[in-house]
């Protein structure tokens, strides 16, 4: 059945509320969603890092803390690959360059550490940034998950 799957490839999506009670909710979705690939422990705990700190970001950047904006999620699994497209229609980046160093927040007053962007590109094998000042962020990351079939037998 799961090779079925994956050689027709197989996807999901979902919407919600910019509220910080969904982070877990959209973290804990994409992990059972991965789980068919049969990742390792790290693997699910690498992709629910990154799930929450890009819906974090959309959340408390994109749209500033007001709940009526809308997050979605995207998930593909392609063979062992994952690809995840996260999104928010919030305020946007005007710089990306300086968003992707580490240690750069705009918020340092919320203790913010300023390392999401940095996590997200360590965590995952392929990270890509499209942001428009008032158009919105989208970020799109991929990563392969060594099934721990391969790693036991
Ligand atoms: N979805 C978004 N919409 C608008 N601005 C964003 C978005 N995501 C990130 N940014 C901008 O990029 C900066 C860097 O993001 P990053 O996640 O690396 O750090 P942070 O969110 O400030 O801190 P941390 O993630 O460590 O709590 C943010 O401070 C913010 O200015
Ligand atoms: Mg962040």
């Amino acid at each position: 059945m799961s090779a079925d799957n994956q050689q027709a490839g197989n996807f999901m999506s979902l919407k919600f509320a910019a509220k910080s009670e969904n982070e877990s909710f959209a973290r804990v979705t994409v992990a059972a969603f991965v789980s068919q690939l049969d990742p390792t422990m790290e693997e699910i705990t690498d992709l629910k890092t990154v799930v929450s700190e890009a819906v974090t970001n959309s959340i408390i950047h994109g749209y500033d803390g007001n709940p009526e904006g809308v997050v979605s999620i995207s998930a593909e699994i392609e063979g062992d690959t994952i690809t995840l497209v996260i999104e928010d229609q919030g305020r946007g980046i005007e710089d990306l360059e300086l968003a992707k160093q580490p240690l750069y927040t705009s918020k340092p007053e919320l203790e913010r550490s300023g390392m999401g962007f940095t996590i997200m590109e360590n965590f995952m094998d392929e990270f890509d940034l499209h942001s428009e000042m008032g158009g919105g962020t989208r970020i799109r990351m991929k990563k392969r998950i060594v099934s721990k079939k391969a790693l036991y037998n």
